[in-house]
């Protein structure tokens, strides 16, 4: 008999992070090191809280790999320092962690989680029988050192870069000078921003405007540029990140926003796009409208993008293979061998390297009117956008999906 398997996932969900769960699953149930397969609900939170499920005989794989959110739910949770080893959390995670026998412990998340995988593989270090404690990485905000990019990332910017296309479309109709405001999320990272200037990118004229959260926003050059814009088409079109600072750093429209931070210091953002509008409105005084894309970026499962599920399953398995050779402190990382046609592979790096730190845009991405920055971004993004996703729809055409969240509690 080996021992058992806990996995769980953690921080802002993606249209992948269940491809990946699927991946760990599925190559849990063939290993036969692996005994029971466990999941915890709401991460790290709910697995001391023993909020944990058993999905030893679960089969249901297309249909979770298809499924956006996460289907065993997630947390926003910061553990204490590694010296406080006496900590009620540490002390009821060990129970846990006892009392299923569990030998291996993955992780999926983006940089606050990583934090916990390192965390815990730094206190486990040494002991005898220790869980071993691997990190699988997602987040649409595609803002992780040490990898090519993250599983979600590739959906979403995706469902950005043809909502933004149809969104163009749409703006296009009417001849009257007009001004649309798109709010991307991506906190300090301008990735997901640089998908919604794809109908760019790719040939198109607009948007005609994209703000990236890397470059310092001064609201009177952009009004500068919008007046500029309005001279030679009725209709401007904007991308602009949610996390948009002026030159002090401050938020842009900060003074709108409700000061609110999580466990991590992360201000909650939104809201850029309604300064924005505002600010259009009051000096510009035309038709104006804003739109926070918000949630929709990062559930849409519909317009997931197929190379981004396979890889995200793929990470899932390798995350697994990692945990089994004993990779304790460890994250699986993509490393890009080529852009077309596209080809990766997978390796290790220390989660140490990882925790806490982002990814940023890289500087000669960031002036979008140099055609060699246009190229290389066309060329990153393209590739992790493509191919389609199966949808399983039930009787009325309504798309159905795994949750777990409901589960009956394992003892
Ligand atoms: O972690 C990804 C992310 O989607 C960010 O882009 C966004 O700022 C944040 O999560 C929002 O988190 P929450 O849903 O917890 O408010």
């Amino acid at each position: 008999m080996g021992k058992n398997l806990i996995v769980a996932q953690s921080g802002g969900p993606s249209a992948a992070i269940n491809a990946t769960l699927a991946g760990v699953i599925a190559a849990a149930q063939e290993a036969g090191a692996v005994d029971r397969v466990y999941g915890g609900l709401h991460g790290i939170e709910g697995i001391q809280a023993g909020k944990i499920v058993d999905l030893t005989g679960f089969a249901d794989f297309a249909r979770l790999r298809a499924t956006p959110a996460m289907a065993l739910g997630s947390c926003r949770c910061k553990l204490p320092p590694v010296t406080e080893r006496d900590a009620e959390i540490y002390r009821r995670l060990r129970e846990i962690f006892a009392h299923f026998d569990i030998g291996y412990f993955l992780y999926i998340g983006g940089n606050d989680s990583m934090d916990t995988v390192d965390k815990l593989s730094s206190l486990f270090a040494g002991e005898a029988d220790a869980p071993v404690v691997v990190g699988v990485p997602k987040t649409i905000d595609n803002d992780l050192p040490m990898t090519d990019h993250t599983p979600g990332y590739g959906s979403a910017a995706r469902y950005l870069a043809v909502t933004m296309d149809e969104i163009i479309q749409d703006t296009a109709i009417y001849n009257v000078p007009a001004v649309t405001i798109v709010e991307v999320m991506g906190r300090n990272a301008g990735w997901l921003t640089l998908a919604a200037g794809m109908p760019r990118f790719t040939g198109g004229t607009k948007p005609d405007i994209i703000a990236l959260p890397e470059v310092p926003f001064d609201e009177n050059e952009f009004l500068r540029q919008v007046r500029e814009k309005l001279r030679h088409t009725p209709n401007v079109v904007a991308a602009v990140s949610e996390g948009l600072r002026d030159g002090n750093g401050a938020y842009v429209g900060s003074s709108a926003k409700s000061g609110a931070v999580d466990v991590f210091g992360h201000t909650y953002l939104s809201g850029v796009g309604k300064y924005l509008e505002g600010l259009v409105k009051r000096e510009i005084g035309c038709k104006v409208r804003s739109i926070e894309l918000n949630l929709m970026q990062r559930c849409s499962a519909h317009l997931a993008a197929g190379v981004d599920l396979e890889e995200g399953f793929a990470l899932g398995r390798a995350g697994v293979e990692a945990a089994l050779r004993g990779e304790t402190g460890r994250m699986i990382a993509v490393e890009r061998i080529s852009d077309s046609p596209y080809a990766m592979r997978l390796r290790t790096v220390a989660v140490s390297e990882v925790a806490n730190q982002e990814q940023l845009v890289p500087e000669k991405w960031r002036d979008l009117d140099d055609p060699e920055a246009v190229r290389g971004i066309r060329n990153y993004i393209l590739p992790l956008m493509q191919g389609d996703v199966p949808q399983f729809r039930n009787e009325f055409g309504m798309n159905t999906y795994v949750s777990f969240l409901n589960w009956k509690y394992a003892e």
